[in-house]
């Protein structure tokens, strides 16, 4: 927590501005009435229920909750499917009704009714059944955002398998290293994707994560472009592949959903922690489904003619519950777009939404700032009149970009919800109810109704007004029920710190009003252009690097993602030399190193050689005063450290660089 965010915040306070519902957004609102909030309180577990309700169960639960700290069971005993509410269930009151509509980078654009999609689903599912899956496997899903993309995860669900979705972006190492760990029996891709005019080659990466994980049987692969295109030499078939389109032309679109126990796992998410290990969250039906369902209902406000997009991919945890399960088990039009913001110009996403008359957008703080800095003359060249509500989420929002944002895309008519939430909690979190809560630009405002969030001191004590850590109290249907093969670290990461408390690992601010002010991680976690990165992800890649003996990586402030990778190295003296030789050329090799064994959005922006590291008595590295050093700022209290002289000749020596 930088003093200066805290110092800025008590700044804004001073000044804040209010922007309460309109009376119009009001009388319409899915919820207009405050008085959600005690009634949720008084009797959570009914609230939940109440929920849980209006989703189809083919066998009711007995108990709402079972709460074994930190262990939850939701809606215990009831049996549903995730795919059957997402699909079956809205087929007698809108088949023809538009479930999603895709637009790729090169503009082709396809739509799929809920009728279609339910077919579609259904034959996938089908298919897999013959390839071996059953109850409880594991499958990959390794894919661009492409339709298919929710059809291979909903085909899961209808069958009762569980997915891992790893994001395009990732390595063909952090593909195999997700697949490894979660035993797949099973891997999706496609044959490539598109990403500014380019094809990125994910057969390819997929192969070569393949071939050293024994527990993938099949492969399964979409055909991205035409036929006559894909039929080039870069796509490899090998006997153990299967194209998607021929499995689905050979399938009945009847599939009778698998009914699982509430508490069957839906999916793993790989998302990184505070090791070199990326952990897989485990999220279950009944409850995580209950969560997305309320949260789209009422933060986003959806109505039965909304055109909603979300601009996330899913890769993430956004993508799975705000593109495919919360908006489709809501019965919505769901927009996706498969390629890069500013292909092929800055105005793509201005032009989607006059194009496609999109009326909810949902996206990330990082996104709003390249608009920003590309210019409010994009956004104002084309008819933004279908818009009616905006959404944040993944990092803090700067009050600069709130503002920007709710006048040169929301017009200034449009509310701002901004919403707090993790992988691990599986729905939103903090937000404003758009017909009820009164915004305050870069306060992601109150907890959800049903959700009791605090912010508590190093002892667990509750801090009415003032900093802290912020914790979830009290159990939620959609938090996460483990991480995969690992309970220890599931209980040490998340309940150590306080017995039967949820440790968020952010830190948090409550003003007197009762709104919530988000800091940042207080852990060693990075939050690059909304993404989480461990520092000791990045860490380990470097040392991986033949030259090079330590490194220790920190977040440093970037104008449009926020933070970026700042990665101070130490150089094998063996290989000094050389490094030194052509210092730039080594620079981008050690950077394209990250980017090859994570992925792009790991890539360090800065690479700064050194002879040591400061670290403390006890050997941890001081990342505080190493990002000091790396943003050029004076250096800090240097008085816990084994070797100040340490500091003094890296400062030095950066100062010299820059
Ligand atoms: C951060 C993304 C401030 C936070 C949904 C959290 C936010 C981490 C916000 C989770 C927000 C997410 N305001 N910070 N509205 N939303 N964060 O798991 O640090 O990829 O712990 O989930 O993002 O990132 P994750």
């Amino acid at each position: 927590m930088a003093d200066e965010t805290e110092n800025a915040i008590d700044a804004l306070l001073q000044e804040t501005r209010w922007f309460p519902p309109s009376d119009e957004f009001r009388a319409k609102a899915n919820v207009s009435n405050d008085a959600v909030y005690e009634t949720a309180r008084n009797d959570r577990e009914g609230y939940w229920a109440g929920w849980a309700e209006q989703l189809d169960w083919q066998t009711k639960w007995d108990k709402v909750l079972e709460w074994e700290p930190p262990y939850a069971k939701w809606f215990v005993g009831g049996k549903l499917n995730a795919s059957h509410n997402c699909l079956d269930r809205h087929l007698a009151t809108k088949p023809g009704k538009l479930a999603i509509v895709w637009e790729g980078e090169p503009g082709d654009v396809r739509s799929y009714t809920y009728g279609e999609l339910h077919a579609e689903v259904s034959r996938f599912a089908n298919a897999l059944k013959k390839l071996g899956v059953t109850l409880g496997d594991r499958v990959a899903i390794y894919m661009p955002l492409v339709p298919e993309a929710i059809v291979a995860m909903l085909a899961c669900a209808r069958i009762g398998a569980a997915h891992s979705v790893v994001f395009g972006g990732f390595s063909s190492e952090a593909l195999r290293d997700r697949i490894q760990d979660a035993g797949a029996k099973v891997l999706i891709t496609a044959t490539s994707g598109y990403r500014r005019g380019n094809l990125v080659p994910l057969k390819k990466l997929a192969d070569a994560a393949v071939v050293e994980c024994p527990t993938i049987e099949h492969v399964v692969v979409v055909m991205r472009r035409a036929a006559a295109d894909e039929a080039d030499d870069t796509v490899t078939v090998n006997a153990r592949d299967r194209w998607y389109h021929e499995l689905i032309s050979r399938e009945s679109a009847d599939c009778e959903p698998v009914w699982v126990d509430s508490e069957q796992m839906l999916y793993t998410l790989y998302t990184s922690g505070t090791t070199g290990k990326p952990k897989g969250i485990i999220h279950t039906t009944g409850g995580y489904l209950t969560g997305c369902y309320a949260t789209t209902k009422w933060v986003f406000d959806l109505k039965d003619d909304d055109v909603y997009w979300c601009t996330a991919d899913i890769g993430w945890v956004t993508g799975h519950s705000y593109v495919v399960y919360g908006p489709l088990a809501n019965g919505a039009t769901v927009f996706i777009y498969e390629g890069a913001p500013d292909w092929p110009k800055q105005d793509r996403f201005w032009q989607l939404v006059e194009k496609h008359k999109v009326t909810i957008f949902y996206t990330a703080p990082t996104a709003i700032r390249a608009f920003m800095k590309w210019g409010e003359s994009l956004p104002k060249s084309h008819d933004l009149s279908s818009l009616r509500l905006l959404g944040s989420v993944g990092e803090p929002i700067n009050p600069e970009a709130w503002m920007w944002y709710h006048r040169n895309i929301g017009g200034e008519r449009c509310p701002i919800v901004d919403t707090w939430w993790q992988t691990e909690t599986g729905a939103i979190m903090i937000t404003p109810l758009p017909g009820i809560v009164a915004t305050k630009p870069g306060s992601a405002t109150k907890p959800f109704p049903g959700i009791e969030a605090k912010i508590l001191n190093q002892q667990g004590q509750p801090v009415e007004v003032g900093g802290g850590y912020l914790a979830i109290t009290e159990p939620w249907p959609s938090m996460l029920r483990g991480i995969w093969g690992d309970p220890e670290r599931y209980e040490k990461q998340y309940w150590a710190k306080w017995p039967g408390i949820y440790f968020t690992g952010d830190g948090a601010r409550v003003d007197a009003d009762g709104y919530f002010w988000l800091l940042g991680r207080v852990d060693d976690v990075m939050n690059v252009a909304g993404h989480r990165i461990g520092t000791m992800e990045v860490e380990s890649a470097l040392v991986d690097h033949p030259a090079i003996a330590e490194a220790a990586v920190v977040g440093i402030k970037h104008e449009i993602k926020g933070t970026a990778i700042a990665a101070f190295v130490i150089v094998k003296s063996s290989a000094i030399d050389a490094a030194k030789s052509n210092l730039a050329a080594f620079e981008q090799e050690l950077k394209q190193h990250v980017s090859d064994k994570i992925g792009a959005i790991a890539r360090p922006e800065k690479i700064l050689l050194t002879v040591d590291l400061p670290k403390t008595r006890s050997g941890k590295i001081m990342r505080r005063l190493l990002r000091d050093i790396a943003e050029g700022r004076a250096l800090g209290d240097v008085t816990t450290l084994a070797d100040p002289t340490v500091v003094a000749s890296l400062k030095e020596r950066y100062e010299e660089e820059s």
